[in-house]
């Protein structure tokens, strides 16, 4: 670094004339905006561009922030130069014997020379860094690399680790100004650790390309798992999710009833798990702990037809000898059992006060939702996870409700990467599962992976990074009426309390805006890219620091993959060209212009009723040539018509792709469908207690 110079200065290209905080005014001496330097021309005065200012013990360094002309202009269609052109300028550190420090504590005067930030400066600042990040090395890695530092290209931008991981990370862009690919760059960066371990909510299914190998099949540390093969048993809702899953709200005088019946199912069907576990005083509605959905659908679908002998607690059933049993006796049948009631009027009977002929709907919600195949992955678990390859074998409908409720450290063993050989990134593809079960979703799952580390010893604690994409769906700054927000819950609670138990997040969103402002205000580390909407402006400006404010204004300008990366990890703020991953995401884009030009082949309508019926969106299947093939699949004979490809199914679920067929054939008719999953639920060996 130039310290102050005494005659002419060949890089000086103005001077201080106000200063205001960190921000500084400069006034620009150069006529023509251009400096020459060592054989190079320099236009002074770009945006995110850097300065020096040199004082009497060290040289400050800042960013342009704002450029204008001020003084006489001469009236005129060809008006002359302004006679005044001043810049902002953003003060970020200081160099002082060499050393590059962040942040200011001596501030320049009116007059002081302001100069070009040129290669030298960035040289020292670069080095500095490049020393805090090999400090201690040796022992292990304590940066990656990002891309390039967008003012000078020969220098590479790097980020400490510690600070970028451990403080939770948002990514934040327009849509297509490159977050997707940054995202998936940085999860490429922090796999390259052999014991990375990443959990991916992935909104729109684009990441599995950016982790799988030629074959399409997901490389050998990731485990994919979308709508055809993640297990989250129903168990691991707390109440309130469930309710909002499956409570009617159509009509509001039912809905008591309803949250009235939930509550006291879920205290009766629990018990028999808390009972095995010896949690009997311990457990509440919200205890994931195991029952059996159809006991519940049962129980409901009596408690919505019971009437009461009258003057007595005696169930009126239909059968005279069930009448005279206990009262104990009579509640473990309507759990477990279709009941019949007498409906006629013989001995006075009283329909049930609360819940006779309020429960139907929920009742419906329930069925309805049993025999979507969208929800499998939630309501039918045992079935599920035939499909999925580390589950199949262990994952059964075997043993006793306790030991069913255990079954959920399996599904924790593998959305964190505990499966045999160990696997670092577990991407969760959302594309696949009905909108209004994602936010439970994220929901369950966040919490577990915050519960499990929570009540890890310290020791065995995993540190495991969360990545948000496409954030503002079900994080939402505002909640939408009548709904609630558990996945914002969870990750506020990651936000604020997961860096004590090693468990971060990284929001990735397009609109900021929209983003819960707890979640977003706990990012230390940002990379912001190009941002064009005001009101995504004013809120980044209202997250970021003060020092960082004045940077939101260049963000219309940046290019795709370009962005600003600010907080901990870095210097300071640090324009960066980021360096695309060795893979890509797969774009959501669509070429209408090259697809209308060259053609699509274009589905048989009747293949595609087929698989909307059906709720399936993997890829036709590919014929010999490599194209994607439409089988028609009314011959029974014939192979299913819709072979979901690896890609959709993922490495962990391939050897149970005809398991998974068999139990649910894809020709069969709705009702035959339902008579075949009964059939395969009668097959189950029985629970032995
Ligand atoms: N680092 C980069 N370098 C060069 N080009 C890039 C870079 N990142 C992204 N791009 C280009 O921008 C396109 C869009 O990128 P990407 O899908 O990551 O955007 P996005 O912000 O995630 O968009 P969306 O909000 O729609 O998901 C890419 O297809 C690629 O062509
Ligand atoms: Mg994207």
């Amino acid at each position: 670094m130039n310290g102050p110079q005494v005659g002419h200065d060949p890089l000086k290209i103005g001077h201080v004339i106000a200063v205001e905080g960190d921000t500084v005014e400069v006034q620009i001496g150069i006529e023509d905006l251009l400096l020459e330097y060592h054989g190079t021309t320099y236009r002074v005065g770009r945006l995110g561009t850097y300065v020096t200012i040199p004082l009497e013990r060290c040289t400050l360094i800042g960013y342009v922030t704002r450029i204008g002309a001020a003084g006489e202009l001469q009236p005129g269609p060809y008006p002359e130069a302004p006679t005044r052109i001043t810049m902002s300028v953003q003060l970020l550190g200081t160099v002082r014997n060499d050393k590059f420090t962040r942040g200011v504590n001596e501030y320049p005067t009116l007059g002081d020379p302001v100069r070009l930030g040129v290669d030298e400066d960035f040289e020292l600042i670069f080095g500095c860094f490049d020393e805090l990040a090999a400090a201690g090395a040796g022992s292990h890695r304590k940066s990656f690399a990002m891309g390039r530092f967008a003012v000078d290209t020969d220098f590479e931008v790097k980020v400490l680790g510690k600070e970028f991981f451990a403080k939770h990370v948002a990514v934040m862009g327009n849509s297509g100004s490159g977050k997707s690919c940054t995202t998936a760059k940085i999860v490429h960066e922090a796999l390259r650790l052999p014991h990375a371990q990443v959990v991916m909510f992935d909104m729109h299914g684009e990441y599995l390309s950016a982790f799988s190998g030629d074959d399409g099949r997901p490389l050998p540390n990731v485990t994919y798992l979308s709508d055809r093969n993640l297990v989250m048993p129903y168990w691991m809702l707390q109440y309130e999710e469930f309710e909002q899953l499956f409570l009617d709200t159509n009509n509001p005088i039912n809905v008591n009833a309803q949250k009235i019946f939930l509550r006291a199912a879920f205290e009766k069907l629990k018990r028999a798990a808390a009972v095995d576990l010896g949690l009997v005083t311990e457990y509440t509605i919200d205890t994931p702990l195991y029952y059996a959905i159809e006991d519940l659908k049962t129980y409901a679908d009596n408690m919505n037809e019971a009437r009461f002998v009258l003057n007595t607690q005696n169930y009126a059933f239909a059968r005279l000898p069930f009448r005279q049993l206990p009262t104990d006796e009579q509640e473990a049948m309507l759990l477990s059992r279709r009941m019949e009631f007498n409906k006629g009027n013989a001995e006075g009977e009283v329909p049930h006060a609360t819940f006779f002929g309020k429960l139907l709907g929920m009742v419906n919600q329930l069925e309805t939702r049993l025999n979507d195949r969208r929800y499998d992955f939630m309501l039918r678990p045992f079935e599920q996870a035939h499909r999925n390859a580390d589950l199949s074998a262990r994952f059964r409908r075997e043993g006793t409700p306790g030991r069913l409720s255990r079954n959920v450290s399996m599904v924790m063993s593998q959305i964190l990467g505990r499966t045999n050989p160990r696997r670092n990134l577990t991407i969760i593809d959302l594309s696949g599962l009905p909108f209004d079960v994602v936010d439970t979703t994220v929901a369950v799952l966040t919490r577990a992976i915050f519960d499990f580390n929570f009540w890890s010893p310290p020791e065995v604690r995993q540190p495991t990074l969360i990545v948000y994409e496409e954030a503002h769906n079900y994080l939402p700054r505002v909640a939408k009426p009548g709904r609630r927000t558990f996945s914002r819950d969870a990750v506020e609670k990651v936000a604020k309390e997961g860096r004590k138990y090693g468990v971060s997040a990284m929001v990735v969103s397009q609109r900021p805006s929209e983003l819960s402002e707890t979640v977003l205000s706990q990012c230390n580390s940002m990379v912001l890219m190009r941002m064009n909407n005001p009101d995504d402006q004013d809120y980044a400006a209202r997250v970021v620091s003060d020092q960082f404010r004045s940077l939101i204004n260049l963000l219309p300008s940046m290019r795709p993959g370009e962005g600003f990366i600010i907080g901990d990890a870095v210097l300071m703020p640090m324009r960066t060209l980021i360096d695309l991953p060795p893979r890509l995401p797969r774009s959501s884009d669509v070429d209408f212009f090259k697809m209308w030009s060259q053609g699509v082949p274009g589905g048989d309508p009747e293949q595609i009723l087929d698989r909307w019926w059906r709720q399936d969106r993997s890829s036709a299947r590919r014929n010999a040539n490599g194209e994607r093939e439409f089988t028609r699949a009314t011959d029974p004979h014939q192979a299913p018509a819709f072979v979901p490809e690896p890609e959709i199914l993922g490495g962990a679920a391939r050897g149970a792709d005809a398991v998974a067929d068999a139990s649910r054939p894809r020709s069969l008719s709705g009702a035959e469908r339902k008579l075949a999953d009964l059939a395969a639920l009668l097959a189950e060996p029985p629970a032995s207690e």
